[in-house]
């Protein structure tokens, strides 16, 4: 009987694209995925270390694991991804009952790894070498960090409509605040015939499920891309021109930019390319020049503001998302209200806000003291929240009586199970601004772009009706 795997993921895009990679990989080790962490041989858990409380949350899951353990000492217990190669041989100590630890970079590694486990090899731990103790370049020459890149098995996926695609790995910033680099390793941009070649793969089987193809370009700072061949450098924006050609793709995305990177020719691209969503999230942080400058950021509110408006004026209706960090070390409520006044001004679609957590071994956690009071941080961030929320809901409501073009993803997480299939049930998909909608239908709209108009706006969701298609329907959600 072939074993079965159970894999939990937590953390960003480059965590859910990594475990989509682990377990098709795994599927070609002869493993299959199980529904629940009971019926599996093998338990595995992709972790995040941006906040602590991340952390917090995946230790005590290992903690609700020992009895199952020691009920069946061969259940396999394996702890993946950021979480991983930062606290390492640590995992073992704080939870015994684990028996793999695998860094980022090693993913490739797992079947391999868990042969060893199940073959009595005792803990296994497979990470890279420490970042922090080394130089970049003495890293990249070791290659301690060697990307986890496997040929993508594209029919190994359930969803045909909907791929994140690698642009690179690693970070090669030094914002005082994150884990990233040292967890995820420096930054290399793939090559961009190997993404090229992924994309008319997953178009390819689009095409011949009959679905819309919406591609989401993903790295740490994926506007920072470059890749040299033949005496060219390859920017983001040819990675966005080389795409648009490809048949079968419907919408190609691009996640996460660095508001330093957000050239003129980026923009342009996505103002010129037919298939680029008007779509950005490129996060500021802060409002405060102090606070900036203390993060490491590498440039000013008015540096950000001038990039919005370049964004602004060429792109006319693209929305903008942003990320903050309330309560960073040293921020007053002066620095706190120039945040505010950002969010006030700049009209983000969304910001994700989240409170300042100390990652040790960052600089921010070396040489900063954590001193802005936990009741701080929590009211910072629900004024933040407050202010974009109403924002949100404001530049949601001129949309009610609009028809936007909707990507159909699924049936909506409300939305119950039907016995027949034609029948009507709730569904939701994006607009190209990226903004959730939801619509009855039947589940043969799943992967389609359908014409839907808008009847009622909050802040995070619109809610409308499937419309007749109609010529020249240009509108942008
Ligand atoms: N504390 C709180 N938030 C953080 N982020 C990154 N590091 C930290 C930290 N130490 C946030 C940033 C980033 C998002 C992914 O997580 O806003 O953009
Ligand atoms: Fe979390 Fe960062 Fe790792 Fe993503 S790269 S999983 S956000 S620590």
């Amino acid at each position: 009987m072939s074993k079965r795997f159970y894999l939990e993921t937590v953390g960003c895009q480059m965590n859910v694209l990594d475990s989509e990679l682990v377990a098709s990989g795994l599927a070609r080790a002869g493993y299959e995925p199980a529904a629940t962490r009971r019926a599996a041989d093998v338990v595995l858990f992709n972790t995040c270390s941006v906040r602590q409380h991340a952390e917090d949350k995946i230790y005590s899951e290992l903690g609700r694991l020992k009895r199952a353990k020691e009920q069946n000492p061969l259940k396999i217990i394996g702890v993946l991804g950021c979480m991983a190669q930062k606290d390492g041989p640590l995992i073992f100590r704080r939870a015994p009952h684990v028996d793999l630890v695998v860094g980022p970079s090693h993913l490739g590694e797992l079947p391999r790894l868990l042969d060893e486990v199940a073959a009595g090899a005792g803990p296994v731990i497979a990470i890279s070498e420490d970042r922090n103790q080394e130089n970049h370049r003495q890293v990249r020459e070791s290659l301690s960090f060697v990307p986890f890149d496997p040929a993508r098995q594209v029919d190994s996926r359930a969803a045909a409509h909907q791929a994140m695609v690698r642009a690179a790995f690693g970070c090669d910033k030094c914002c005082s605040y994150c884990i990233v680099p040292s967890v995820r390793g420096p930054e290399q941009s793939r090559p961009i015939g190997r993404i090229e070649e992924e994309v008319r793969q997953l178009a390819r089987r689009a095409m011949e499920r009959e679905v819309a193809l919406e591609v989401t370009l993903v790295g740490q700072t994926v506007n920072s891309y470059h890749y040299a061949d033949g005496g060219r450098t390859f920017r983001l924006a040819d990675v966005l021109e080389r795409l648009n050609a490809v048949e079968g793709l419907a919408r190609l995305k691009f996640v996460t930019s660095h508001p330093r990177h957000m050239t003129a020719d980026l923009i342009q691209a996505v103002r010129d390319l037919d298939k680029a969503s008007p779509y950005f999230h490129v996060p500021a942080q802060s409002g405060s020049d102090g606070v900036l400058k203390r993060m490491r950021r590498g440039y000013t509110a008015a540096a950000y503001r001038e990039m919005l408006s370049a964004i602004r004026e060429t792109v006319p209706g693209a929305a903008v998302t942003s990320d903050f960090i309330v309560g960073f070390c040293g921020e007053t409520e002066e620095d706190f209200q120039k945040t505010v006044d950002l969010v006030g001004e700049a009209r983000f679609k969304n910001s994700f806000i989240f409170k300042y957590s100390p990652r040790p071994g960052t600089y921010a956690a070396d040489h900063y003291a954590d001193d802005v009071h936990e009741d701080v941080k929590r009211r910072r961030n629900n004024e933040l929240l407050a202010v974009q929320n109403a924002i949100s809901e404001e530049d949601n409501r001129p949309l009610v009586g609009r028809r936007v073009e909707i990507l159909v993803e699924g049936p909506s997480k409300t939305s119950v199970r039907r016995q027949s299939e034609g029948e009507v049930v709730q569904l939701v998909g994006r607009t190209t601004c990226d903004r959730i909608v939801v619509f009855d239908g039947t589940e043969k709209l799943v992967g389609q772009i359908v014409p839907v108009q808008v009847e009622e706006a909050h802040a995070f969701t619109l809610f409308g009706r499937t419309a007749e298609p109609r010529m020249n329907a240009d509108e942008r959600g």
